[in-house]
């Protein structure tokens, strides 16, 4: 079973090729995050308009680097939510086309579901790519943590989950993004805080965590205007001053002190409720997904407070990319789960899991 996987909620244009859920023959993405790095975030319309130019070289190159033709490929795969809308729109329109003229089965995939399945690829002949060796086992605890999505689930078996939580605001990367932005570090803000941070005195800093009545519920919107707020103390300046002047006031010392207590409270956060969700439903696995799976700090607390193996996959795979999406096509193939109408899949920019 070799299913194609594509990619196109945000600001990659993703596509590969994988066998049976476990081998990653293909992986390209083309980013068009360069071109959003001068407005400090992704610019709808500017990424779909990238998505158009690039979607059908992705394709072909995810073809050509799997050694595949078309008569190869057994099944489609694509996000078709969440996302932005007019970015899913490329991809689902690509793959219903795609889907019709080259007669194959087309699978509608939840974009916050494939992050999970990126952990289940334990083979490849790619070079770079660091995979484990076995996949996770049920029931799984599922930790997913991007720019758009903070979730933690827990799978009793393939397409049988419960979500036990989620954020009530921002989600973990974009505190990260918008924190990065106050300290006035590169986009995307998540690598470059987290880059400054280790230079950082992580203790220099006490922000709070939010309280919620939700066990396993959590927000990010707090701590970051904690972080505002600190920063405003530091530079001697109230509310009226603009924010985006904050950061030259600032010593490299200071941010790399505020970076680093700042995504050492953040990682705690959803570290903390991990913890709690293992020691209440005792799965046979943890994993994590999503681009800030890849942070390192979050690695190392997971690791240290876990009383079981973590096997984590390359950060190549933790943000956006079309190897998660076509390994959950071929588990949705393997299961026999319904195909998509090629002439009907509509986008779902609001799809929740
Ligand atoms: O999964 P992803 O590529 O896109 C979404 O589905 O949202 O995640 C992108 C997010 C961004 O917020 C980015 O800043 C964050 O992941 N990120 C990181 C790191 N690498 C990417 N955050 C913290 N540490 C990192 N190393
Ligand atoms: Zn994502």
């Amino acid at each position: 079973m070799r299913v194609l996987g594509i990619e196109s909620s945000c600001d990659e244009t993703a596509a590969a090729v994988v066998e049976d859920g476990t081998r990653l023959l293909s992986n390209v993405v083309a980013s068009s995050m360069d071109l959003h790095a001068k407005y400090g975030g992704v610019v709808p319309e500017i990424a779909a308009r990238s998505h158009i130019e690039s979607i059908t070289p992705v394709v072909e190159q995810a073809l050509s680097d799997a050694k595949c033709t078309w008569d190869d490929i057994d099944a489609i795969a694509v996000t078709y939510g969440a996302g932005l809308g007019g970015c899913l729109l490329v991809g689902v329109m690509t793959a219903r086309t795609l889907a019709i003229t080259k007669k194959k089965p087309l699978y509608a995939i939840n974009h916050v579901e494939g992050h999970v399945y990126a952990n289940f690829l334990t083979e490849t002949n790619l070079e770079g790519y660091v995979l484990p060796t076995e996949a996770p086992k049920f029931p799984l605890l599922a930790l997913i943590v991007s720019g758009g999505h903070s979730q933690l689930v827990l799978f009793k078996d393939h397409f049988d989950y419960t979500l036990l939580g989620q954020t009530h605001d921002d989600a973990i990367g974009e505190a990260f993004d918008k924190v990065a932005k106050i300290l006035g570090l590169p986009y995307p803000g998540g690598p470059s805080l987290s880059k400054t941070a280790e230079h950082g005195d992580d203790s220099a800093f006490k922000f709070p965590k939010a309280k919620l009545e939700a066990p396993y519920d959590y927000s990010f919107s707090g701590p970051k205007t904690a972080v505002l707020r600190a920063v405003q103390q530091l530079c001697g300046k109230d509310h009226d001053f603009p924010s985006f002047k904050l950061a030259e006031l600032l010593s490299e010392s200071q941010i790399a002190d505020v970076a680093a207590s700042f995504q050492r409270t953040a990682v705690e956060t959803v570290v903390d409720k991990t913890v709690k969700a293992f020691e209440e439903f005792s799965p046979a696995s943890v994993v994590i997904g999503g681009g800030v799976a890849a942070n390192k700090e979050l690695r190392k607390q997971l690791s240290e407070r876990l009383p079981i193996e973590i096997h984590y996959t390359d950060p190549k795979l933790c943000t956006d990319n079309g190897a998660m999406i076509a390994t959950l096509g071929c588990f949705t193939a393997l299961n026999n789960r319904p195909t998509a109408d090629p002439y009907s899949l509509d986008i779902a920019p609001q799809l929740s899991m």
